[in-house]
């Protein structure tokens, strides 16, 4: 088969299964490239080897009961890096991968000592490692299953990561100083679940997503105390945040210098940086 023809026959499926048209091509690649490992096939249309039809048929019923295909094929891209992912860790988002560019950029400051906070796949905490090769990065996650996925992405990309199990909410020191604190925690209200796709509510993992609506802000109200015993002079705090609350969360860092808002892709508040000075 010629690969323009097979891509077209994932295409039109896709474009038959999914609501969101610019999910189509996306979605579409996606697919083609898990069955087509040549980035020319397409391009060239080239003769591809023969496609085991049954597999892309289940790709197809899983979709249509609205599994997110990063989940189906165990698999995304994080600045790069391949990162395996399921059902117990939050698939990496685009807005997360953009915070990490712009701390790539952070100023005045040899990073040394990294912590990312609620680790997931591993993705920040890897990409960090990627960028800073001498650095000690160190990653905390509550969920065990998540900490298996990202040793698993660790090794899957050669990389040294600690990964460390506990709850964030119920430590008072991190025992180091670092250079560095970067977390995009739990921070969706419960209340926000009905405005949601099916997709995200339920097939990820709710302890990833969900704060209760009587404290929303619980998460930075830690990390920002923590960061402020456990920075060193310099050090930079990096938070993904809930567009809702951007200057609620701002106003949180009043005792910390260059506190700035940063807006996503789609022009939404999306991350904090803020600098401990002493
Ligand atoms: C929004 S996900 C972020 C995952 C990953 N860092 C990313 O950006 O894709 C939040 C992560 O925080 C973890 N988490 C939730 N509650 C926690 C707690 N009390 N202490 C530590 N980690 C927690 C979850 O298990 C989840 O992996």
């Amino acid at each position: 088969m010629k690969a323009k023809v097979f891509y077209q026959h994932i295409f039109s499926n896709v474009s038959q299964i999914l609501q969101d048209e610019k999910e189509f091509q996306p979605t579409s690649s996606i697919i083609f490239q898990h069955f087509v490992d040549d980035e020319f096939a397409l391009l060239l249309d080239k003769e591809i080897k023969p496609i085991d039809i049954s597999s892309l048929d289940e790709i197809f019923q899983r979709l249509k009961n609205d599994e997110p295909i990063q989940y189906i094929l165990q698999k995304t891209f994080f600045l790069n890096l391949p990162i395996y992912v399921d059902k117990n860790v939050l698939i990496p988002r685009p807005e997360t991968e953009e915070m990490v560019l712009d701390i790539f950029n952070c100023p005045d400051i040899e990073i040394k000592k990294v912590l990312d906070i609620g680790t997931g796949s591993g993705c920040i905490a890897l990409s960090l490692k990627k960028k800073f090769i001498d650095a000690q990065v160190d990653a905390i996650d509550i969920n065990p299953k998540s900490l298996d996925v990202a040793k698993k992405n660790a090794k899957i990309n050669d990389l040294k990561v600690n990964f460390i199990e506990r709850n964030i909410l119920q430590m008072d020191n991190l025992g180091e100083k670092y250079d560095l604190i970067v977390s995009n925690p739990p921070y969706v209200c419960q209340s926000e679940k009905k405005s949601m796709n099916r997709r995200v509510c339920e097939f990820e993992p709710s302890i990833a997503l969900f704060v209760e609506d009587d404290d929303p802000l619980i998460f930075y109200k830690k990390i920002i105390a923590l960061a402020k015993t456990n920075l060193n002079d310099g050090g930079w705090l990096f938070v993904e945040i809930n567009e809702n609350f951007g200057k609620e969360t701002a106003r949180l860092m009043f005792d910390l210098q260059n506190v700035t808002i940063h807006k996503d892709i789609n022009g939404k508040d999306r991350w904090i940086s803020a600098r401990f000075l002493k």
